[in-house]
């Protein structure tokens, strides 16, 4: 079984997508919330998280908006979430993403896209390790 870290964006938290966007995630049978929190993040840790976006022209908007308010922090366990919650949120642009899908129905802004789930095994357990370091 698998643990993915998700992260509800503050336009998310904003907007009172909160319990709708869980609804949606806690709906899948089998799945179950292994960690879940209210936080505002700093500035060192999401350098750690979107290490990987360091110096792109979208790297310090990006970070500027995950500081702008506080997000849900999130660990869901259970058969292949990790594929399982990157089908729910859809693609990265809230345009190109199906309807029904939680970016599809509720985004439009690229960067202002809801959601971020681990998107393999690796990045879920380094992401784990940044967010929840005392989780075993
Ligand atoms: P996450 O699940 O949040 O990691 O999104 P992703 O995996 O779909 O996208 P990626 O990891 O490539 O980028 C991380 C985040 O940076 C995205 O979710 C967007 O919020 C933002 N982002 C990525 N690419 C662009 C871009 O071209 N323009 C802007 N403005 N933001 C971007
Ligand atoms: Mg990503």
């Amino acid at each position: 079984t698998q643990r993915t870290l998700v992260l509800l964006k503050p336009d998310a938290v904003r907007r009172n997508l909160v319990g709708e966007i869980l609804g949606r995630i806690e709906a899948k049978a089998g799945w179950t919330f292994a960690g879940l929190e209210l936080r505002q993040l700093d500035r060192a840790t999401l350098e750690q998280h979107y290490e990987e976006h360091i110096g792109k022209p979208f790297y310090e908007p990006l970070v500027e908006f995950m500081l702008s308010g506080p997000v849900v922090v999130l660990v869901v366990e259970g058969e292949r979430v990790i594929e399982g919650v990157r089908r729910l949120t859809g693609p990265t642009d809230p345009i190109a993403a199906e309807p029904g899908s939680i970016r599809g129905d509720f985004g439009t802004i690229v960067r202002e896209n809801l959601i971020h789930a681990s998107d393999s095994e690796e990045s879920a357990i380094r992401e784990l390790k940044i967010f929840f370091p005392g989780l075993s």
